[in-house]
């Protein structure tokens, strides 16, 4: 089958404290969002990418984006819920069963991790999401921030994007959750919403999600040393 993928790009990047939104900020030649469609578009068997863009987006008509014949856009939403919910509705109209989403803030996302998390997901007839384990030591803390407890790490996962479902059932579960003001901060946490299995495939941790100012600097060392790793 073919895969379309959702990429949320409305949001404004508050923690960022940008002049503009973080997914338009440059690393090297291209925005962050152009590199995050160019490793999507990379991978074989995905051929279609519909972006929620910002009610008040400035930005997008100027990259190369709007010129790509693969990619759609959609607006956007108030909570990045919101937005991914318009793009899964473009999705279904397009009719994929399959429905894959990824923050467009990710740009450091390889494509064998895209190609582990399809590969898993069709084989179970399940979806599932990219993590990786903790590796820290976790503390939990007290209402006086004092360590009340040490958690165990070993069941403990980061969640990363991308996510994939099947389309209507994810629908769903958004629709529903948002219904009874469940609070969804991924595709996964609607899945548990109602009740499915997700599994947890393992990602690489340097798929981050540029969040904070002094990530912009680590996105564009992972991209320039993924880059090199391939030449050698
Ligand atoms: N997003 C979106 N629509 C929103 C909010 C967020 O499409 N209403 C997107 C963002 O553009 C980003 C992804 O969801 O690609 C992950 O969200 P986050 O990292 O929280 O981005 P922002 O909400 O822009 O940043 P902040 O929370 O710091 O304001
Ligand atoms: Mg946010």
């Amino acid at each position: 089958p073919r895969f379309a993928v959702v990429v949320p790009a409305a949001g404004v990047g508050k923690r960022m404290k940008s002049a503009c939104p973080k997914q338009y900020l440059k690393i090297a030649d291209k925005t962050v969002l152009e590199h995050t469609v160019d490793r999507l578009l990379k991978h074989p068997l995905i051929d279609k990418v519909i972006i929620a863009l910002g009610q008040h987006d400035e930005y997008f008509n100027s990259t190369s984006l709007p010129q790509n014949k693969h990619v759609e856009t959609v607006l956007g939403g108030q909570e990045r819920v919101d937005s991914v919910l318009a793009g899964l509705h473009k999705l279904a109209e397009l009719n994929f069963e399959w429905a894959i989403v990824h923050d467009a803030a990710r740009p450091c996302v390889s494509v064998e991790d895209i190609n582990q998390l399809i590969k898993r997901c069709l084989s179970a007839k399940q979806g599932g999401l990219l993590a990786y384990q903790a590796k820290d030591t976790i503390k939990r803390a007290s209402s006086t921030q004092e360590v009340e407890s040490t958690v165990d790490r070993s069941v403990l996962w980061h969640a990363l994007t991308p996510q994939m479902y099947q389309t209507t059932l994810l629908i769903n579960a958004i629709e529903q959750g948002l219904k009874q003001n469940y609070v969804i901060t991924d595709e996964s946490s609607a899945i548990e919403f109602i009740e499915q299995p997700s599994l947890l495939v393992e990602g690489a941790s340097d798929n981050i999600k540029i969040t904070r100012p002094e990530d912009l600097a680590l996105a564009t060392f992972i991209l320039s040393n993924q880059q090199t790793m391939k030449q050698e």
